[in-house]
């Protein structure tokens, strides 16, 4: 895989050395500690990257499942599997299963039924990721136009709005915004004002982890990835990235409004995301704390007790 093109080029495509023998869950225990009356299990996972398609599929989706598959799971069914043990898991132990995205790969038949299926009988809490809309992959640069060409189909797969939800269990505020694209708009920074006035502790889901010098350094020099992924690098630390990268992850003045605004919450606890398809947690200048699960299609999975 040419990590330089920026057609193919994805995070999603550095799948870590899949086994062929599918494990048990590997879960990372979170406790945050935030003084509330209840305790609160949270169970978090992203990245499934489903991959399936069938009959009612063109040739080129099925194709592309054939590629994306063996990039994510070799010739296991372990992207399905885990996801199953991790909402069993979140049945079993805790309060309710939040997702941070990417749970399918790209748009197709058995994707979107399976997503609705599956998710369909537990309590869960979902924020959107940017393969939920994809529909090839890579084909084309994801704007909101690109966005929008998919979302008749994908929303009526989840329970809550994609673009911004808020949910309040357990005296905790549970906000999901789509930043999956490398941004937040106008509409988002309103609601999310809208949150803060509503006086509760409030945690954070989105897909695409915020800008911290330490985990860009993870990406850019542990890593050696072409860029960070993250929302909000400073633009002095893109001079790097290529024209493709930088259109891709260059912050709207919106985008670091929002971030500006959010930094300055007290309400705000923590920040759940995903994406990087590694376990990570960072702290915003602030002292926001952030957390990154790795990705489910390698069994990684987060218990976050709330307290
Ligand atoms: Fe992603």
């Amino acid at each position: 895989m040419n990590a330089c093109n920026p057609v193919n080029s994805d995070i999603s495509m550095n799948a870590d050395n899949p086994t062929t023998t599918a494990t048990l869950l590997n879960i990372r225990k979170i406790t945050l500690e935030i003084g509330i009356e209840h305790p609160l299990k949270l169970f978090h996972i992203c990245d499934n990257h489903l991959a399936f398609t069938d009959e009612r599929d063109n040739e080129r989706k099925q194709e592309l499942s054939k590629k994306r598959r063996w990039s994510f799971e070799r010739d296991t069914n372990r992207c399905i599997q885990y996801l199953d043990e991790a909402i069993n898991y979140s049945k079993n132990n805790c309060d309710l299963l939040i997702h941070t995205g990417d749970l399918i790969d790209f748009v197709s038949w058995p994707n979107i039924e399976t997503a609705a299926q599956k998710l369909g009988n537990i309590d869960y809490f979902f924020a959107v990721g940017n393969h939920e809309y994809s529909k090839y992959v890579g084909e084309a640069f994801e704007d909101i136009v690109y966005k929008m060409s998919s979302y008749h189909i994908v929303q009526p797969a989840f329970k809550n709005n994609l673009f911004f939800s808020s949910r309040i269990i357990n005296g905790v505020n549970l906000v999901s915004v789509d930043n999956s694209y490398y941004n937040f708009d106008e509409n988002q920074l309103e609601q999310f004002k809208a949150e803060i006035g509503k006086g509760y502790p409030i945690i954070l889901l989105m897909h695409n982890p915020l800008y911290t010098k330490d985990l860009y350094d993870e990406l850019i020099i542990n890593r050696k990835r072409d860029c960070a992924f993250v929302v909000g690098c400073p633009e002095s630390l893109m001079a790097q990235y290529s024209e493709y990268r930088y259109r891709q992850q260059y912050a709207t003045p919106i985008t670091r409004e929002f971030i500006r605004y959010l930094e300055q919450q007290s309400l705000v606890k923590a920040i759940i995301t995903g994406h990087l398809h590694f376990n990570y947690e960072t702290v915003l200048p602030s002292g926001i704390k952030q957390f990154v699960t790795g990705g489910s299609y390698n069994g990684y999975a987060s218990e976050i007790t709330v307290v």
